[in-house]
């Protein structure tokens, strides 16, 4: 689907409703990505994959309840949805049925090497047990779910950590074999990685993530927020003592969070000995600084799911505007169509390629021969030896004129036929004349 030049630079990413967004989400992700849906030249889509959800979570609640949350912090941080396309995509039917069409030009070499699959398979050969034990077939096929997403509404960019940029390429791949085989239908997305855009380490000191249970919920209240700060892991140095930056958790969530001034001032605080309970209120007050209006917008909406809902629905309306009748093209193009509108030349040129055929060949006894095949290839007719090529081709030329008459005429030439097969034979040379008829008409 060609582009106008003028199209703005689509914009697309969903989050995985599987928990609870915390302070690392909001850094990483949906900041950024609020502050760039308000550009003019930039196309937005946000949703929230709860199909993905599937995979991991087979708790209903907790994946109803991620939703909510999660579509409540985009709203909560500035999303707005008279700007954007904001949806579950669940909403969406056609997105799992273009998963399927995605599937069927996807190798199954190339979901053997994603990495999430690849790292559960590695992880059981290394226990000793069966490769894909405790694998389900959702998680091998995440990344063509994925393709989907991204490739139904023909995003350009898709801000991505570096983990997921493997399955941006496979999104591309998919798309590039699509179009090879049936037109140049979707655009081919690229990853779009920010690296001013932190990964945040979390109260231990690994990245924060919901699989090291080491997260402080984004919009936890206030009084659980300084609580958690001050779990966060330091060492054991004394008020006085000069603390290092470096590799100090606190200071690198305090830098995801301040400006240059203020990062400046607390590495001087740190050179002068600042105590880490200091150092915790300070990073306590400058985060439930920026958190505190948005929280109390957060909990508004959560008491308000109804109102969240209607707003998912009409996000969901407008991307079906899109995702609808760009399936119905997509199915015109790999052939799922109505039966009653068939294209006459299109018609033709279908038979042309299915129709019976006649194979010559020379074999190893240095003799002419041919056969006679149906229009998949089944083989209908074996011819025995003729001493040239031209013998054997008038053989041929009379089958094609008289049919099922030649056929008898020429059964000492032929290996037998039983009465199924030569109706078959007759019905082939038929065909192939009607064919013929209707390719010189
Ligand atoms: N894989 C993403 C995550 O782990 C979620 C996701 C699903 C996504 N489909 C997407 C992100 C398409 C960007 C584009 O949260």
């Amino acid at each position: 689907m060609a582009l106008l030049p003028d199209t703005p630079t689509r914009f697309l990413t969903g989050i995985t409703t599987s928990g609870t967004p915390h302070l690392g989400n909001y850094v990483g992700s949906v900041r950024h990505s609020v502050r760039f849906s308000r550009r003019d030249d930039v196309q937005s889509f946000y949703f929230l994959a709860d199909y993905h959800a599937l995979i991991k979570v087979d708790e209903p609640a907790r994946i109803q309840r991620s939703t909510l949350e999660i579509a409540a912090t985009w709203l909560a941080c500035g999303l707005d949805p008279e700007r954007v396309t904001f949806y579950r995509q669940s909403d969406i039917p056609e997105i799992p049925e273009l998963t399927w069409f995605l599937t069927c030009v996807t190798g199954k070499g190339l979901l053997n090497r994603a990495h999430a699959y690849k790292a559960q398979v590695d992880k059981n050969a290394a226990r000793g047990e069966d490769p894909d034990a405790d694998v389900n077939a959702g998680l091998f096929m995440y990344p063509v779910l994925m393709g989907a997403d991204i490739l139904m509404f023909n995003a350009h960019k898709v801000p991505v950590g570096r983990d997921q940029v493997q399955h941006i390429e496979m999104a591309r791949d998919m798309a590039q074999h699509f179009n090879h085989l049936y037109g140049e239908h979707f655009t081919l997305p690229e990853a779009e990685i920010d690296d001013a855009v932190a990964t945040l380490p979390g109260l231990d000191g690994r990245k924060m993530s919901k699989s090291y249970d080491n997260t402080i919920p984004l919009f936890t209240p206030r009084a659980q927020l300084q609580k958690l700060i001050n779990g966060i892991v330091t060492d054991s140095r004394a008020p006085g003592e000069p603390k290092e930056t470096e590799g100090s958790a606190l200071f690198q969530i305090y830098q995801a969070f301040a400006d240059d001034e203020e990062t400046e001032s607390l590495r001087q605080a740190y050179a002068d000995g600042i105590g880490w309970g200091e150092a915790k209120q300070l990073l306590f007050e400058r985060i439930d600084r920026e958190v505190a209006p948005m929280r109390a917008h957060y909990e508004a909406l959560l008491n308000d799911p109804a109102r969240i809902e209607r707003i998912l629905r009409t996000g969901a309306e407008k991307a079906r505007a899109l995702s609808r009748p760009f399936m119905e093209g997509l199915r015109h193009a790999v052939g799922l169509r109505n039966l009653a509108s068939q294209d006459p030349a299109a018609a033709r040129k279908a038979a042309k390629v299915a129709r019976p055929s006649f194979k010559q060949y020379r074999d190893s006894d240095g003799q002419f021969y041919f056969k006679l095949l149906d229009a998949s290839g089944v083989q209908l007719v074996q011819s025995r030896g003729f001493a040239s090529p031209q013998e054997a081709g008038r053989a041929i030329g009379s089958l094609r004129q008289q049919r099922a008459e030649a056929l008898a005429q020429l059964a000492a030439q032929l290996e037998p036929l039983d009465d199924e097969g030569m109706r078959a034979a007759s019905a082939a040379l038929e065909a192939l004349a009607a064919a013929d008829a209707a390719s010189e008409g």
